[in-house]
């Protein structure tokens, strides 16, 4: 199994390449905070591992084994961040939070967070809910208190089943057909 700090390294590593094209032991140490000879150790035993490598004019790289578990990292960093911006969060503390939980988040949970994040991202404007979630966070009060509870699904598909038993064969509603027969007695 990998270690949360051979993953950290990684991640550094693949973000260094990604953002500036190299990656030295002097930017990993300052990316993760730690002593430069910490970083220069660690590094040997990532090569040593097959899972850095080192290019003769480009320096260190991730190889592909490597390459796979920093993109991963990187991916859970991402959706986790963003996760925690959306809840309200500010950036510094959800990228610090990110980078703690993205090492022993479940892969099912994650799953559902790339879904609710992209729920969220792709919406055409910010969601109503979401509005709502904000306010409460704000304020303490709950923006919806007062209005009657819907019940669960499967009792608002009861409902609309019962409306259609209503719909008589020569299609009118049972409501029409009601009001015809009390017509017929007054
Ligand atoms: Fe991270």
């Amino acid at each position: 199994m990998i270690s949360k700090s051979v993953e950290d390294y990684l991640e550094a590593i693949y973000r260094l390449l990604k953002e500036k094209g190299y990656a030295r032991p002097i930017d990993i140490a300052q990316k993760l905070r730690v002593k430069q000879p910490s970083a220069t150790e660690m590094v040997q035993r990532l090569a040593k591992d097959d899972l850095v490598a080192y290019e003769k004019y480009r320096g260190m790289t991730l190889t592909p084994k490597g390459e796979r578990i920093a993109n991963s990292v990187y991916r859970r960093h991402r959706t986790l961040a963003e996760f925690l911006k959306i809840l309200g969060v500010e950036e510094r503390i959800a990228e610090e939070d990110a980078c703690k939980i993205e090492h022993d988040v479940n892969p099912k949970t994650m799953r559902q967070l790339v879904k609710f994040v992209e729920f969220v991202q792709k919406s055409p404007q910010e969601p109503r809910w979401l509005e709502r979630f904000g306010e409460y966070a704000g304020t303490g009060k709950h923006p919806e208190r007062g209005r009657k509870k819907e019940g669960p699904i499967g009792n608002q598909q009861d409902s609309r089943d019962c409306e259609s038993k209503l719909i008589t064969k020569n299609g009118e509603s049972g409501d029409v057909n009601l009001l015809k027969k009390y017509m017929e007695w007054s």
